[in-house]
């Protein structure tokens, strides 16, 4: 019976055959245990012997590390295996062999390793941490879908900014100037005019000369977009949205977790609601933790994000920052020009922002005024500024990075680690 490693809990005690690879290998001289992987887990194989065809046995000696093999074997049940099971191997046909493979089980160094990037995805701990990605990005369409949203694709290759120009992708788009996406959010602005709820998924590109562990140039955000919901009700969508994706992967990748060692308990209490503190009030703690030179006014960075989180178990959510560091669509507070109606999430254990969003101006006259104080081109934006001209409602929307999401979960020092072929600042192989 052929099957996969995920599905052995449903043949214990019969005989199968999985086409899979030789992970590692060890032997102890009349035994040898191979630890095989097929890409839905991994999985070890005993084979003794005294219990196989000499030939069988002679064929797994001579196994190689990532060498492709069809195994056959009876599944047991084995409470000390990691995943519960084990194979009691019958017989092993070599499907093709693997020379010298480069990662071995010793220790490497982050820079071979990421120049092994296409083989180091193989690895136990790497392939954990791209099930968990796969798990947020289900839980998100199952979210969404649920609650009444519509997917829309915002486009890749724009004319114009949503995020500011400095970190724009220029390219030719024929004889015009085109720019990678940094965010559909303007789009998906229109697209929430036309389907009340809807969220995008994709591929985002930020030319930022950043290298901290929290950057990537090429990074994937979610982009809900939502009529009629002010800044407050967008806050509670977002809670439950990432309480969602939490307890999702709590109950769906118990392995994966283990294989990365995260501890539960910080990741078992991640519900609904989470805590929101004004910027105002994050001067104050930041001052009181011993940041004596930040003023208001000033962006937060990493390690500002790291003490704020520090005095929660819980994301939060630092609301209403100056107008002047946020981008030019926010919607002011009507208690208070200085501020807007917005909110970075901020993940515990210093994951820092995984969540920028706002309401938005709805006002014809206020973003036509916007436009001129940020210098934006009304032929670039003019059908943005029409979104204010037929039908304007208040909306509200946020980008969830999911890179820096699956490092909070999954307990990633590094979003590298996170998306299968990063795009660095010094790294554009594989
Ligand atoms: O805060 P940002 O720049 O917000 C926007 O782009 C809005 N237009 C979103 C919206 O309201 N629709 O980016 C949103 C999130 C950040 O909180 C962070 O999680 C992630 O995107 N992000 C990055 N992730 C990895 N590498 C980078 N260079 C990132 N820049 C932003
Ligand atoms: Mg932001």
């Amino acid at each position: 019976m052929k099957t996969t490693i995920s599905q052995v809990s449903q043949h214990v005690e019969e005989t199968v055959t999985i086409g899979a690879w030789i992970a590692n290998k060890r032997s102890s001289g009349k035994i040898q245990f191979l630890q095989l992987r097929d890409g839905t887990g991994f999985i070890q194989g005993v084979m003794v012997k005294k219990e196989v065809s000499e030939e069988a046995w002679t064929a797994a000696k001579d196994l190689t590390q990532e060498s492709a093999v069809t195994v056959t074997g009876i599944v047991r049940a084995d409470e000390r295996s990691p995943s519960g099971f084990e194979l009691t191997v019958i017989n092993v046909d070599v499907i093709s062999e693997s020379v010298d493979y480069p990662i071995t089980p010793k220790e490497h160094g982050t820079e071979f390793l990421m120049d092994n990037r296409h083989l180091w995805i193989r690895s136990k701990k790497q392939h954990a941490i791209l099930r968990i990605r796969n798990e947020l990005i289900r839980a998100t369409y199952e979210f969404f879908n649920d609650n009444g949203f519509t997917k829309v694709d915002p486009p890749i290759l724009t004319g114009s900014s949503a995020e500011g120009t400095t970190s724009l992708f220029h390219t030719k788009y024929f004889d015009e100037d085109a720019y990678l996406s940094q965010s559909g959010q303007l789009y998906m602005e229109a697209a929430a005019m036309a389907f009340g709820r809807v969220f995008s998924f994709g591929p985002t590109f930020r030319a930022e000369k950043s290298k901290t562990r929290r950057h990537l140039i090429e990074f994937w955000m979610i982009e809900p977009e939502m009529a009629f919901v002010d800044h407050e009700e967008s806050l509670e969508i977002q809670e439950q949205y990432v309480s969602y994706m939490v307890q999702s992967v709590l109950k769906n990748c118990k392995l994966e977790l283990k294989t990365l060692n995260r501890d539960l308990s910080k990741l078992e209490n991640v519900k609904a609601p989470f805590p929101r503190i004004s910027y105002d009030k994050a001067i104050e703690m930041l001052k009181e933790k011993g940041f004596d030179d930040i003023e208001w006014g000033e962006d937060f960075g990493a390690p500002h994000e790291t003490a704020i989180a520090e005095s929660f178990d819980k994301p939060v959510f630092i609301t209403n920052y100056p107008k002047d560091i946020k981008a030019f669509y926010m919607k002011p507070d009507p208690n208070r020009d200085d501020v807007v109606l917005c909110a970075d999430l901020i993940a515990p254990e210093g994951y820092g922002e995984i969540i920028g969003g706002s309401q938005r101006i709805d006002d014809y006259e206020l973003m036509k005024q916007r436009y001129e104080e940020h210098n934006l081109s009304e032929e670039a934006y003019k059908w943005y500024l029409e979104l204010r001209k037929f039908g304007s409602v208040p909306h509200s929307g946020f980008g969830l990075g999911l890179e820096r999401t699956v490092a909070w979960i999954s307990g990633a020092e590094h979003v590298r680690e996170t998306i299968p072929f990063p795009r660095l600042l010094n790294r554009l192989y594989p």
